[in-house]
């Protein structure tokens, strides 16, 4: 209603009332002024709850609530030889505050959830930058700091709390959020959906929680190194839109990935909205297509990679190509990994000179170095090594008179659950962050940088996702009546989300379902286990997942479920159709 027309109309009404039929008015204007009175309070409460809403944008709420992360205070000290790396997590605070970071709490991010390059500098300071003039002083004088956030303190948030907003995290991951507390556990949820009829196959489930945690977990132990999360290794969109809105940058692989996080990511974490796409995107695959590569280009994406002579030529040949930042991608020693890159990708580093010396001559803008240690990094020095030879290269471009580099991006390579990536014998994420704490300190030391700021970048891709999702399959069939063996066919194998299996070194565990449920009520109960092989649906003898020799479970029957846990990354997203299956198993719950 308007309501400038009902006050005008009254002002009329008393004006001709006001002569003539005063009594017989006055009941009548009564009567108005109270339908007057109610619409203007009406209007005026519901102006109120439309303000307040504003100050309630979603990803303001999700991100003072979810986004845990950068400011747990916290300060590290790492000595490294003559002198000590001081950084500081959280706020000024150089206390040494302790935070409670259990799954139960969580932090807020900045105060404005982005995680901006000033949130994390890292600055080297010479004799000169304290004063005197001696730049050639020896490592002993130089001290190097990392300096994290001016942001202000945070206060926690227990994840009760967020609980209440739990529509608001599932407009913002894009899907519908479970509370998992609600079900018991995530075996309860899954029987749930399955007793329900709602599943009759294959299915993943995916806790967002486990990916804040790790994210949390990241912000503590490398707080100046940005993490670019790698996509190909988990696209879900509700990954991808979670991590965004707790400000973490993108490594994409090809245009498919370019776009999704620059118009797939709704209105509000939209990387081209947020203007984001020169800074928080890597375009990081040395060989890349060429209309792929004017998409980027042409999408305002800056930072790539390249790791040979043609490519640079290529660059050169597109129009803006020039005001590209690209990153010299190096080998690394990754005979300890698991998954191997170097014979695919990479320059070593003596023949790095040479496609500097190019690169130069067509006017191209070397922003730095990249390199990947490979996935699954078996060795936590190859970082050191490999920050070493990223500082030689940076040491050359500057005696070749280029503008001096600023970025080192130091690839994957992080474990994400402890199973076969994070398993015995594997360093711990722990243990690879010291050594790469200590690499960029020595990077920095000699260095010798006074006011230059170094950049350093990675794209860890398991790291984040892999402990994060379980997948739910279904026993269509058995093998083995009453003997003491069996072997098992379920609805999603090697051409599914199991390719981890050829591709990825993956050794999956599966558990029975009902098992699982009853472990979480408390009824244990013991069985007598079988070897058991396990089959996904295809023809093909190659689609096994687990064999006799390596996998023990109790007596299935068909129509009972397995599931497995650990299966975020690397999986569904690399399924195909074969065999006339078309089943990929593209259904995802996500829950906290
Ligand atoms: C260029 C690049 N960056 C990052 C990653 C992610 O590696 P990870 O999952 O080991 O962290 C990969 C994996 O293939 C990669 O090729």
């Amino acid at each position: 209603m308007d309501c400038s027309f009902y006050v005008v109309e009254q002002l009329q009404m008393i004006v001709s009332y006001r002569f003539n039929k005063k009594c017989a008015a006055f009941s009548i204007l009564k009567n108005r002024f109270i339908l007057l009175f109610l619409t203007l309070f009406f209007t005026y409460s519901y102006f109120l709850v439309e303000t307040s809403s504003i100050n309630k944008q979603p990803e303001h709420i999700l991100r003072l609530l979810m986004a845990n992360v950068l400011q747990s205070p916290r300060s590290f000290k790492v000595s490294s030889n003559n002198f000590t790396l001081n950084y500081f997590v959280g706020g000024n605070s150089n206390d040494g505050n302790k935070v409670n970071c259990d799954d139960d709490i969580l932090s807020p991010y900045s105060s404005d959830g982005e995680c901006n390059q000033s949130d994390s500098i890292v600055s080297a300071h010479t004799d000169e930058s304290r004063g005197t003039s001696d730049t050639s002083s020896t490592s002993s004088d130089h001290e190097v700091e990392i300096l994290k956030s001016t942001s202000p303190e945070p206060s926690f948030i227990s994840l009760s709390e967020m609980y209440q907003i739990d529509l608001e995290l599932s407009r913002q991951v894009g899907k519908e959020v479970y509370n998992i507390s609600e079900y018991g556990s995530v075996a309860s949820f899954i029987q749930s959906r399955i007793e329900a009829g709602i599943e009759n196959g294959s299915f993943l489930i995916t806790n967002l929680n486990s990916v804040l945690k790790q994210f949390n977990q990241w912000k503590q132990e490398l707080p100046m190194v940005e993490p670019f999360y790698a996509v190909k290794c988990n696209p879900d969109p509700a990954i991808v839109r979670l991590l965004a809105s707790l400000g973490c940058s993108f490594d994409c692989a090809t245009m498919g990935e370019v776009d999704l996080v620059l118009h797939g990511l709704g209105n509000d974490l939209s990387f081209a909205n947020l203007n984001k796409a020169a800074t928080s995107v890597v375009y990081a695959n040395p060989a890349k297509m060429e209309h792929m590569l004017k998409y980027a280009i042409d999408n305002n994406v800056k930072m790539t990679v390249f790791d040979g002579e043609d490519e640079l030529h290529k660059i050169a040949s597109l129009p803006g190509g020039k005001n590209m930042q690209l990153l010299l991608r190096l080998t690394t020693d990754d005979k300890s990994s698991i998954c191997r890159f170097s014979k695919k990708f990479g320059c070593p580093v003596a023949e790095a000179p040479k496609l500097l010396e190019v690169a130069k001559s067509l006017g191209l803008h070397v922003a730095g170095v990249s390199f990947h240690v490979g996935s699954g990094c078996g060795d936590a020095n190859a970082y050191k090594t490999a920050l070493d030879h990223a500082r030689k290269v940076f040491d050359c471009a500057e005696s070749y008179g280029m503008t001096p580099m600023t970025i080192v991006d130091l690839g994957g390579g992080f474990p994400g659950d402890t199973g076969g990536y994070g398993g015995p014998g594997m360093p711990t994420f722990q243990q690879l962050a010291t050594a790469i704490r200590e690499g960029i300190v020595d990077f920095m030391k000699v260095e010798k940088r006074s006011s230059d700021k170094v950049r350093f970048i990675a794209e860890p891709g398991r790291y984040f996702v892999s402990a994060s999702t379980v997948i739910s399959t279904k026993i269509y069939s058995r093998k083995g009546g009453n003997n003491k063996y069996q072997a098992l066919y379920v609805d999603d194998g090697v051409y599914g989300s199991f390719n981890n299996v050829v591709y990825d070194h993956a050794n999956p565990i599966p558990m029975l379902l009902a098992d699982a449920v009853a472990a979480t009520k408390g009824e244990v109960e013991t069985k007598e286990l079988l070897p058991s092989a396990v089959f996904g649906p295809t023809c093909d003898g190659l689609d096994q997942m687990c064999s006799l020799e390596s996998t023990n479970l109790p007596r299935c029957e068909v129509g009972e479920w397995l599931i497995w846990d650990n299966m975020g990354a690397y999986t569904h997203t690399a399924s195909f159709v074969f065999n006339g299956y078309t089943h990929i198993p593209s259904k995802s719950y996500c829950f906290i």
